[in-house]
């Protein structure tokens, strides 16, 4: 008998599977473990500010007290102790919601992927600020979504800007479904959106029948203590708020939530049960456990005293070190800053010098579905330390004059 070739599957995988394409992201992490690189790239929290002793005790404190309920299937909401928990987080930034209109999920990675598979069929249009969080433009391409961009200034999304790019997709015969939006300290921006213009990104919206989906897993990690309202307490029916406990505690335990309109939540409920069934029981119990006996406010307040001196760091050597022409943003919470190179320099090439030099970063263009930002990258400060960033920086300056 004669063994044939192992069969191919891929020629029969659906459409959708062509749009899961790595993440750029994930492609620098192995270069970003060789000895001596520096990562400018990776967008992890610092959790070396948690007091790990005292999470490792709360951990086997709930499993002891609670083991049995911890380690069983639950809710597909999620537990009512923690959506009303939830609901205390969101008041920081002027959220007044219900308790039973919070969908909690493994994360807000998991709240976009719901969202994007309740409303968009293949050919739908998502708007997104350009740059955007790569991490979005994976879920619309794999649900088949157009992506449009609006772009920025340093006051955020351009109302006018946002209004123009609806009107010419309307125009075109576009379906519109949702403006995806980050508003506070962008990812990969550190760009957040004023005051004044969220009220009229809210109007422009309603009136032209377009959803908002309001992505905030940074609002919290201000530098100077300064809270935004959320876009979602402007128009709570028209605005889909999505937050997790990632960046303010750990990502490891995957729970993030998402507030929607009466009418979808139902559906929204479904949808993640058909995912997960529940989210993890063991993981919702210990955030409770985190928020009911710990001084979580203090600790976001850790969090950020520490990024706000890394960011601080980057911004100091991108002044002492960048080549003239070189512009970058100035963040006042988060982890990112966005650093724009003169026209026509192509930050692909930048990253290939630079990693002789010792040192990865994302370029812009993982950023954006259409192509742009060639000559952008993002330089995350949230992980390595000050002298890290500062050297970091220094040898990114050095990759950029060598091309
Ligand atoms: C803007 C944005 N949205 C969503 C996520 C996903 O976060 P998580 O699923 O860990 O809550 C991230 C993670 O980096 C992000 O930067």
């Amino acid at each position: 008998m004669t063994i044939s070739a192992a069969p191919s599957h891929t020629h029969r995988m659906a459409r959708r599977a062509a749009g899961f394409q790595p993440s750029p992201v994930r492609a620098v992490f192995d270069i970003s473990m060789r000895p001596g690189m520096i990562s400018l790239a990776g967008g992890n929290p610092y959790l070396p500010v948690l007091p790990i002793g005292e999470i490792a005790a709360m951990v086997g404190d709930v499993v002891e007290r609670r083991g049995l309920e911890a380690l069983q299937y639950g809710s597909g909401a999620g537990t009512e102790e923690l959506q009303a928990l939830i609901c205390q987080v969101m008041e920081l930034e002027g959220i007044s919601s219900a308790s039973q209109n919070i969908q909690i999920t493994a994360g807000s990675q998991m709240a976009l992927e719901l969202v994007t598979k309740l409303f968009c069929d293949p050919g739908d249009v998502v708007i997104a600020e350009g740059p955007t969080y790569v991490g979005a433009l994976g879920v619309f391409e794999g649900f088949q979504a157009e992506v449009a961009h609006v772009t920025m200034d340093a006051e955020g999304v351009d109302p006018d800007g946002l209004q123009d790019v609806i009107s010419r997709l309307k125009a075109a015969g576009k379906t519109i479904k949702f403006f995806y939006t980050t508003p506070n300290f962008n990812n990969p921006s550190g760009i957040s959106l004023s005051v004044e213009r969220r009220q009229r990104v809210v109007d422009i919206c309603r009136a032209e029948g377009v959803l908002i989906v309001e992505d905030n897993p940074y609002g919290l990690l201000s530098f100077d203590g300064t809270l935004r309202p959320a876009m979602h307490t402007l128009d709570p029916e028209n605005v889909f708020y999505l937050g997790s406990f990632s960046k303010i505690f750990a990502p490891g335990l995957r729970v993030g939530w998402i507030v929607a309109p009466e009418d979808v939540r139902g559906r929204l409920q479904i949808a993640a049960e058909a995912t997960t069934i529940c989210p993890s029981v063991l993981s919702q119990l210990v955030v409770e456990q985190y928020i009911n006996s710990f001084d979580w406010r203090g600790q976001i307040a850790a969090y950020a005293a520490v990024y706000a001196e890394r960011c601080q760091a980057t911004l100091n050597a991108l002044a002492a070190h960048m080549p003239g022409g070189t512009q970058w943003t100035t963040p006042t919470g988060g982890f990112f800053t966005w650093v724009t190179l003169p026209e026509g320099t192509d930050t692909g090439r930048v990253l290939a010098a630079a990693i002789d030099a010792g040192v990865v970063f994302v370029p812009g263009s993982a950023f954006y579905a259409d192509g742009g930002g060639q000559n952008q990258l993002r330089i995350a400060f949230s992980y390595a330390p000050a002298g890290q960033l500062e050297e970091g920086v220094k040898r990114l300056a050095a990759a950029i004059r060598s091309i």
